[in-house]
């Protein structure tokens, strides 16, 4: 029973919106007292580094020295072999490493350890390791501490979402830095915001390949960010300090398409007045990113073909084979596979520039970004247009988050724009959203709503927006809205509202 007292508190602690490492911090402490426990941790696993690093913990006097990496050391153990490791007396284990919180000898003599595991099933039903939850424990039986390593094992499994987010938090870090550079506002533009766990993955790609030499091909629909991966791939790679150039080759017609690639010489071709470098040149020691690839003509494939085999290039009307450096990063929204087919891709280049794919999910295939990306958008341009707008209305997120954006991306960020722009209070509502979007859920039939259910909702707006602010006082809202409480009283009843949903 005690146990479950415990259990339960645990769950409660978890489902107060308290920032996440508050939570989880007060969370381990209460834990910690409650079980007699010396200390307690939860150290995530970084996949990309492939480090262990302690996140969050609890009544250790220092600051933890030391990352582990699979395999070393107990906590590396666990994150390596996924189950549970229990350790009666630290100083008697040889694989008990001691160099995160270097306790004293007297301690490693005193003192029991375990360590579980943080796991959660992905869309394979595969176990993943986000992260081990350790416990010092005043030395116990062995069969008192398996009672206890059981007890940590449901916990493990009562935090494993919110670890998941640490872990996402801690692999964000890698690449987001590397923006931190030039002005503030260059840095809030360029910035890849997500939360899905599709991204997620997408961004350990990216940091994967980025320093290497790879070709990548960014393949996906329209304003799926990507040209803002090209750019993060450039800049996570070791030719960061040279040239990012870039060339979408849909926007120009075919005869120009390759002096624009290699440039001409002086009279190559009528209009062709002085001698002009073309992007391979430019992009010398840096970045190529081709955009819209499955734009460009047959004989302007070969030709591309050809510099990115053999490094060389020739400028239009001229005789002299120039060697370029350049990492390519390509892009298209065009199913490639079905254009080979039909003879307008050549094969052989695709192989070529084939070699990293990285397929980015339409925006209605990754729901999660929605609501990060809107609030970024948000606060990018109500800085821009300096507006003191601070959030959006619950309902407006529903609209947004169910929306199947079309022009992914982009067309959020358009939205946003909007918003931004003819919001007059300080939250974006559903009226500020496009009529698009008010539609979504009956998109098929695409009827405005009827101006009845239009106030209904619209009401129902207001009451849920001044409930959150008077956290369920009826008496409050009435006040608030100008209203009596017997109308706020009806209409909450209703609208089938639960007021005590807002206590808190
Ligand atoms: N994850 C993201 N975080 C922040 N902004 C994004 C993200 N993805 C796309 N954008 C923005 O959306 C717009 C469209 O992205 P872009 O890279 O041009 O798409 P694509 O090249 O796939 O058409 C750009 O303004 C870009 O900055
Ligand atoms: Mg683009």
């Amino acid at each position: 029973m005690h146990y479950l007292d415990i259990l339960k508190e645990a769950v409660l602690e978890l489902s107060f919106s308290k920032p996440l490492r508050e939570g989880l911090t007060h969370l381990l402490e209460h834990v910690a007292k409650k079980m007699g426990y010396r200390h307690m941790s939860l150290a995530i696993f970084d996949p990309i580094s492939q480090m262990i690093e302690f996140t969050i913990y609890s009544g250790y006097a220092k600051v933890p020295q030391k990352t582990y990496a699979p395999g070393e050391g107990i906590i590396g153990q666990v994150v390596k072999e996924k189950k549970p490791i229990i350790v009666p007396v630290m100083g008697d284990e040889p694989r008990f490493l001691n160099l995160a919180f270097n306790r004293d000898i007297q301690d490693l003599k005193r003192l029991s350890f375990i360590a579980v595991p943080v796991l959660l099933k992905n869309n394979d039903g595969l176990a993943e390791i986000f992260g081990v939850l350790t416990a010092d424990i005043p030395r116990r039986s062995l069969e008192i501490l398996k009672e206890q390593s059981e007890f940590l094992e449901l916990l493990a499994i009562i935090i494993a979402r919110h670890t998941s987010y640490l872990q996402d938090e801690l692999t964000k870090k890698h690449f987001l830095p590397e923006f931190g550079k030039g002005d503030e506002s260059e840095v809030q533009k360029e910035k890849i915001v997500f939360s899905s766990k599709a991204m997620s993955k997408i961004m350990t790609q990216i940091s994967q390949v980025a320093p290497s030499k790879a070709t990548v091909l960014l393949r996906g629909e329209s304003g799926t960010g990507k040209e803002l991966i090209a750019e993060a791939i450039h800049k996570l790679s070791k030719v960061k300090d040279g040239p990012l150039i870039k060339l979408n080759c849909a926007a120009l017609p075919a005869d120009l398409i390759e002096s624009e690639l290699f440039g001409h010489e002086k009279g190559a071709f009528t209009g062709a007045i002085h001698t002009k470098k073309g992007k391979f040149e430019l992009a010398h020691k840096g970045t190529l990113f081709l955009d819209e690839i499955a734009e460009l003509s047959l004989e302007a494939q070969a030709k591309l073909l050809r510099a990115i085999q053999e490094g060389e290039i020739q400028r239009v009307g001229g005789e002299k084979v120039i060697q370029v450096d350049v990492r390519i990063v390509c892009a298209t929204h065009q199913p490639l596979e079905k254009l080979i087919q039909e003879k307008k891709f050549r094969e052989d280049l695709y192989f070529r520039i084939n070699v990293f794919p990285v397929y980015i999910p339409a925006l209605r295939e990754r729901r999660d970004d929605i609501l990060p990306l809107a609030e970024h958008f948000l606060e990018y341009y109500a800085n821009e247009y300096n507006k003191k707008i601070k959030r959006i209305s619950t309902p407006a997120i529903d609209l947004l988050v169910q929306y199947h954006w079309p022009g992914n991306v982009r067309e959020l960020k358009n939205c946003m724009e909007r918003a931004v722009l003819i919001c007059n209070e300080e939250v974006i509502r559903t009226y500020h959203l496009p009529p698009t979007l008010q539609t979504a859920e009956s998109s098929a039939t695409d009827i405005q709503l009827p101006f009845a259910e239009a106030v209904a909702k619209f009401e129902q707006e207001i009451l849920i927006e001044a409930l959150k602010k008077a956290k369920g006082n009826m008496l409050q809202v009435a006040r608030e809205l100008k209203a009596s409480y017997r109308v706020i009283n009806y209409k909450i009843k209703k609208y089938n509202i639960n007021p005590k949903k807002f206590v808190r």
